[in-house]
C-alpha cells in the first residue's frame, strides 16, 4: 500500500529531537524554528513531559468519557489558572479543526442561529464547518459549500458594522484568529477585536477566538486575543497544547450552558492526552516560557527589521513573519539545506517563525547570523 500523497515533503527523515534541535537519520543536526508547525511549545522531548507521559502510560492510557477522569479536572484547573480564564468551562477533543467545529456548533446551539462571520485569509481547519469558514477555495469540497458563512475583510470595522447591521439577528458567531498563521502572520488589530466583542454583545452573537496556532503562550500572552483587553466567549486551542501529543480543546464562557450529548468525542480528554497537556502547562509556568517568548521574539524582530532585504517584519512573541523579495525566493530552502534550519512559509514568499517557546538566545543569534549569510551568499551569485 502507498501513502495517500497529499503532502509535498522535504526529503529528510527526522529520527531524534531535543529542545529546539532535531537530527536526521544521517546524524545531521537542524535548528527547528518551525516547531512542526507551531506544535512544539515547551521544546522537543522535554524530560518532564516524557516522564509524565511514561508514568501515565504505565497506569492507564485511555478510557472513554463515560467514567470520571480526574486528570481532566486537574487540566481544567491548571488551564484556567495559566490562561487567567478560571471561570470558563473546558471541553476536550483531538485537533484544531475539531476544536473549531465544536465551537461553531456550540455557538449555533446556543443562539439557535446559522450564520457565521469569518475573515479574508482565515484558516480554521479541514472539517466541514471549519473549512467552510476557511478562506481558501482549494480546501473546500462541494459538500462543504454553504451560504451560512459570510467572509469579510480582515481588520475592517466598517464592513463588520455593516454586516451586523444587515444580518445581526442571524449571526451565530464571529470566528477570528488573533494572529493569522496560514494566512501569512497577520495580526488582528486590538481595536478590531474590541469591535467584534461589542457587536457580539449587542447582537447576542458568540465571539470565537481561534487560538489553535497563535494561542498557548506563543504571542507572549496565553491567548493573543487578550492583547485587546476583552474576553472571547469561546477560545479554541490545539497545536501547542500537547507539545506534539494530539490533544485539543475549547474553553467556554460561563454564560454558555452545557447540555448532555450536544458535544462529544471518543478519544478527546483521554488519560494520556491529559497527562501530556498538564506537563506542557506545568513547564510553561515553571520555566516562564511566555516571558521568554516576549524576550526572544523581540530580539528576533529587532534583528530581522535591521536586515534591509526583509520587508514587513510582523507578529507577536514567537509568532513572526516577514516578506522575502522575489530575488530571495529560495531563502527558506537555502536556510534548510545550507544552514540546516527549519522555518515555516506562507504563500507567496512569506517566511514564518514558529519555534518552541523555550528557544534560547544563542539559537536565535545563530539564526540571524545564518540568514545574513544566506542573503549575502545569494547577493554574490
Ligand atoms: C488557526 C488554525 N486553526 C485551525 C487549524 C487546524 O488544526 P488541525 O490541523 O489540528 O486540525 C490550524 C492548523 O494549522 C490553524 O492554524
Amino acid at each position: 500500500m502507498n501513502l495517500f500523497d497529499v503532502y509535498p515533503i522535504n526529503e529528510i527523515t527526522i529520527v531524534k529531537a531535543k529542545g529546539s534541535y532535531v537530527w536526521d537519520d544521517k546524524g545531521e543536526q537542524y535548528l527547528d524554528l518551525y516547531g512542526g508547525h507551531a506544535v512544539i511549545s515547551i521544546g522537543h522531548t522535554h524530560p518532564h513531559w516524557v516522564q509524565r507521559i511514561e508514568e501515565q502510560l504505565e497506569k492507564i492510557a485511555f478510557y472513554s468519557n463515560s467514567i470520571r477522569i480526574p486528570l481532566q479536572q486537574q487540566l481544567a484547573e491548571k488551564l484556567g489558572k495559566v490562561s487567567g480564564k478560571e471561570d470558563y468551562q473546558l471541553f476536550l477533543c483531538n485537533s484544531g479543526a475539531e476544536a473549531n467545529e465544536n465551537a461553531l456548533k456550540l455557538a449555533s446551539f446556543h443562539t439557535g442561529r446559522k450564520k457565521v462571520i469569518a475573515f479574508s485569509k482565515s484558516f480554521h481547519g479541514r472539517t466541514s464547518l471549519a473549512v467552510a469558514a476557511t478562506d481558501n477555495k482549494n480546501y473546500v469540497a462541494p459538500v462543504n459549500e454553504t451560504e451560512n458563512v459570510i467572509f469579510l475583510p480582515f481588520n475592517d470595522d466598517t464592513a463588520l458594522e455593516r454586516c451586523f447591521d444587515e444580518n445581526g439577528k442571524e449571526i451565530a458567531a464571529v470566528i477570528i484568529e488573533g494572529i493569522q498563521g496560514v494566512g501569512g502572520i497577520n495580526v488582528a488589530d486590538d481595536s478590531f477585536l474590541r469591535k467584534i466583542r461589542s457587536l457580539s454583545d449587542e447582537y447576542e452573537a458568540v465571539y470565537i477566538a481561534d487560538s489553535v496556532q497563535c494561542g498557548y503562550g506563543r504571542s507572549g500572552k496565553f491567548f493573543s486575543h487578550d492583547f485587546a483587553g476583552v474576553n472571547a466567549d469561546i477560545y479554541t486551542m490545539a497545536k501547542g497544547m500537547g507539545n506534539g501529543f494530539p490533544v485539543a480543546g475549547i474553553i467556554i464562557a460561563p454564560h454558555i450552558k452545557p447540555k448532555h450529548f450536544q458535544l462529544g468525542t471518543t478519544f478527546g480528554g483521554n488519560h494520556l492526552a491529559c497527562a501530556a497537556a498538564l506537563a506542557v502547562l506545568e513547564i510553561i509556568e515553571e520555566e516562564k516560557l511566555m516571558g521568554n517568548a516576549v524576550m526572544i521574539g523581540k530580539y528576533l524582530k529587532d534583528e530581522l527589521e535591521s536586515i534591509p532585504q526583509l520587508k514587513n517584519v510582523r507578529g507577536r512573541g514567537l509568532m513572526i513573519g516577514f516578506d522575502v523579495p522575489e530575488d530571495l525566493k529560495d531563502l527558506k530552502k537555502n536556510l534548510l539545506w545550507n544552514q540546516k534550519i527549519f522555518t515555516g512559509e506562507a504563500k507567496p514568499n512569506v517566511i514564518r517563525l514558529l519555534p518552541s517557546l523555550a528557544l534560547k538566545k544563542r539559537d536565535a543569534e545563530q539564526f540571524i547570523e545564518s540568514i545574513k549569510e544566506e542573503i549575502g551568499l545569494l547577493e554574490t551569485v
